[in-house]
C-alpha cells in the first residue's frame, strides 16, 4: 500500500489536482482538477453515463443547483441533514464528535488496548443522543489533539448545507441552499420525465452533477471535500419489487468498477446497520484507500419516502398510473450513488504503483506507473519521434494529428526515449508509439503497452484499430 501523501504528490505534478485558490493559500475542503484530473473526470462520468442511459429504461436529466427551499423540508434535510459537532474551549478547534472518537479507538488498538476499544465501540453503536457522545469523550478522557486538552463544549448539531439567498433582498423568505444531493432534482422531476419520455415503471433517471455539503472534517484529500461531484441514478419500481431490483443494482455497479480496472480485492461490501431516515435497505461499496476502506458509493432502497414527501409538501399528485392494469401507486425508489471526485481518487490510488527495472545496461531504477484501464486513462496514446531528423518529426506529426481527430493523444519530442516512455507510465498512458527510421521505408510503428512494457510493430493504418480493441 503506498502512502496517501505520495499519491497527492504525483497528482499535483502531473497537473492531475491542485488545491482551490492555491495562490492564496488554499481554500479547505475544495480542490481545482488540471489538465489530466478533467480528462480522467470526464473519462469516468462518460463511462457511467453510458452504462446507465444507453438503456431503454433510462433517461438523464440536468436540474439546477438551487432548488426550492421546500424541497429540503420534504427531503428532511433541513431537519435531519446534520453532524454532532463539539468543540474544545482552548484551541477553538471544531471536531465530528463521532470522528474523535472513533480515531481514539484506533489509537487504543494500535496500543492493544483491546478491551477499552470495544467497549467504546458498543458505546458508539448504542447512541441515542449527542449527550451520549459527550459522555463516552468525557469518561474515556478523549481529548483534543490540538490543545491535549479535555476542555470540551456540548455536542451540537451542525446542518451541512449551504445556505445563500436568491435575489437582493437578504431574508429569511429568499434563503436557498446548494444542493446537497443531486437527487433531489430527479425526483422533483418524476412526473415531467415519465411523461414526456413515455416510460414506464420500472424505469430510471440518471443524473451527474455537482453536490455542496459544509463538511466539519475534510481531511484525506479528494475522500470528504465540500464540492463534489456526484453520478446517481434513481430507478422507479412497483412497490414490493425494490429488493429484487435492489439485488440487480448491487450487481451492475460492482461489476461496473470492475470493468474499469478497479482491483477485486480492494473493495468490499458494507451493510449499513443504521438505515437513513428514507431507507429500508442499504449497502455501501468501499474500496480500501491507503487511509483504510472507505465508501465509495451507496445502494439504497428509499422506498416511496421522497415522492410521498413531495406530493404532501408541494400539495401535487407524483403517483404513477399504470394504465394498463388500471393501477396508481406511489413507486419505490432503488437508488445508486456513486461520487465522481471520491471515484477519481479511488481509481487514482487503484492505479498507483512503482517498480523496480533494469535497464539494457544493469542499471535498476523505479518505475512509477498508473495502471490505469485504457478506458479511464487521461492521455489514450502518445506519439514519438525517434530522433528530430530525417522525416521523422513530419511523418509523427502526420500520426499525431490524425490520431488526435478520435482521441485524447500527447505528442513528445524531447529527452532520450526511455525517459518519454517514463513520463507517460507516470500518468498512465497505456499505449507509445514510437516513428523511427524503418517508419519511413515500411510505414510501420512501434507500439509500447505501458504495463508489460513489450513493443510490436504494426503498420500505420491499423494503429487506430489496435487501440480501439483495447478499449471498448
Ligand atoms: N443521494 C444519496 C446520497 O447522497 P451519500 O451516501 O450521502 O448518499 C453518495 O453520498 C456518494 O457521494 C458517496 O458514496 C460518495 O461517493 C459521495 N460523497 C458524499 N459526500 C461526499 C463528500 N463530502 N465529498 C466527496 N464525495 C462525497
Amino acid at each position: 500500500m503506498y502512502k496517501l501523501e505520495t499519491i497527492i504528490s504525483l497528482a499535483k505534478r502531473r497537473g492531475f489536482v491542485f488545491q482551490s485558490s492555491e495562490i492564496y493559500g488554499g481554500l479547505n475542503g475544495c480542490w481545482d482538477y488540471g489538465p489530466l484530473g478533467v480528462e480522467l473526470l470526464l473519462k469516468i462520468k462518460d463511462s457511467w453515463w453510458k452504462s446507465m442511459t444507453f438503456r431503454d429504461d433510462i433517461e438523464g436529466v440536468d436540474a439546477s443547483i438551487l432548488m426550492h427551499p421546500r424541497t429540503w423540508d420534504a427531503s428532511g434535510h433541513t431537519k435531519q441533514f446534520s453532524d454532532p459537532m463539539i468543540d474544545n474551549k482552548v484551541s477553538k478547534a471544531r471536531f465530528r464528535a463521532d470522528n474523535l472518537i472513533e480515531e481514539h479507538i484506533i489509537k487504543l488498538r494500535s496500543k492493544n488496548k483491546n478491551d477499552e476499544a470495544d467497549t467504546i465501540e458498543q458505546k458508539l453503536a448504542n447512541i441515542k443522543e449527542n449527550n451520549d457522545y459527550l459522555t463516552i469523550i468525557l469518561d474515556h478522557g478523549i481529548k483534543d489533539p490540538v490543545s491535549g486538552t479535555t476542555e470540551w463544549t456540548e455536542v451540537r448539531n451542525f446542518n451541512l448545507m449551504f445556505k445563500t439567498f436568491i435575489g437582493p433582498l437578504e431574508e429569511a423568505s429568499s434563503v436557498v441552499y446548494l444542493r446537497p444531493e443531486s437527487a433531489q432534482g430527479i425526483f422533483v422531476n418524476f412526473k415531467n420525465i415519465a411523461e414526456t419520455a413515455r416510460q414506464k415503471v420500472p424505469f430510471g433517471i440518471a443524473q451527474i452533477g455537482k453536490a455542496f455539503r459544509n463538511e466539519i472534517n475534510t481531511k484525506n484529500f479528494l475522500f470528504r471535500t465540500r464540492e463534489f461531484e456526484q453520478m446517481e441514478m434513481q430507478y422507479f419500481v412497483k412497490p414490493g419489487a425494490e429488493l429484487d431490483w435492489f439485488d440487480y443494482w448491487k450487481k451492475q455497479r460492482w461489476q461496473w468498477y470492475i470493468d474499469l480496472g478497479m482491483d477485486e480485492s480492494k473493495m468490499r461490501w458494507k451493510n449499513h446497520d443504521k438505515l437513513a431516515h428514507y431507507a429500508n435497505h442499504a449497502v455501501d461499496i468501499e474500496f480500501e484507500f491507503p487511509f483504510g476502506w472507505g465508501e465509495i458509493e451507496g445502494i439504497h432502497s428509499r422506498t416511496d419516502f421522497d415522492l410521498r414527501n413531495h406530493q404532501e409538501f408541494s400539495g401535487k399528485k407524483m403517483e404513477y398510473v399504470d394504465a394498463v392494469n388500471n393501477e396508481r401507486y406511489l413507486p419505490f425508489v432503488v437508488e445508486t450513488s456513486g461520487g465522481v471526485s471520491r471515484g477519481l481518487m479511488a481509481f487514482l490510488c487503484n492505479a498507483y504503483s512503482e517498480e523496480h527495472v533494469t535497464d539494457d545496461n544493469g542499471k535498476t531504477d523505479v518505475r512509477t506507473v498508473l495502471r490505469f484501464s485504457p478506458k479511464l486513462a487521461p492521455i489514450t496514446a502518445a506519439v514519438f519521434p525517434l530522433v528530430n531528423k530525417d522525416g521523422m518529426p513530419e511523418l509523427a506529426q502526420s500520426v499525431y494529428q490524425d490520431l488526435q481527430k478520435s482521441m485524447k493523444v500527447q505528442y513528445d519530442s524531447s529527452g532520450a526515449i526511455g525517459r518519454r516512455y517514463r513520463r507517460q507510465d507516470e500518468i498512465g498512458t497505456p499505449f507509445c508509439i514510437t516513428i523511427d527510421g524503418e517508419s519511413l521505408t515500411e510505414n510501420t510503428v512501434t507500439i509500447r503497452e505501458r504495463d508489460s512494457m513489450k513493443q510490436e510493430r504494426i503498420s500505420i493504418d491499423k494503429i487506430k484499430n489496435y487501440i480501439n480493441d483495447k478499449i471498448y
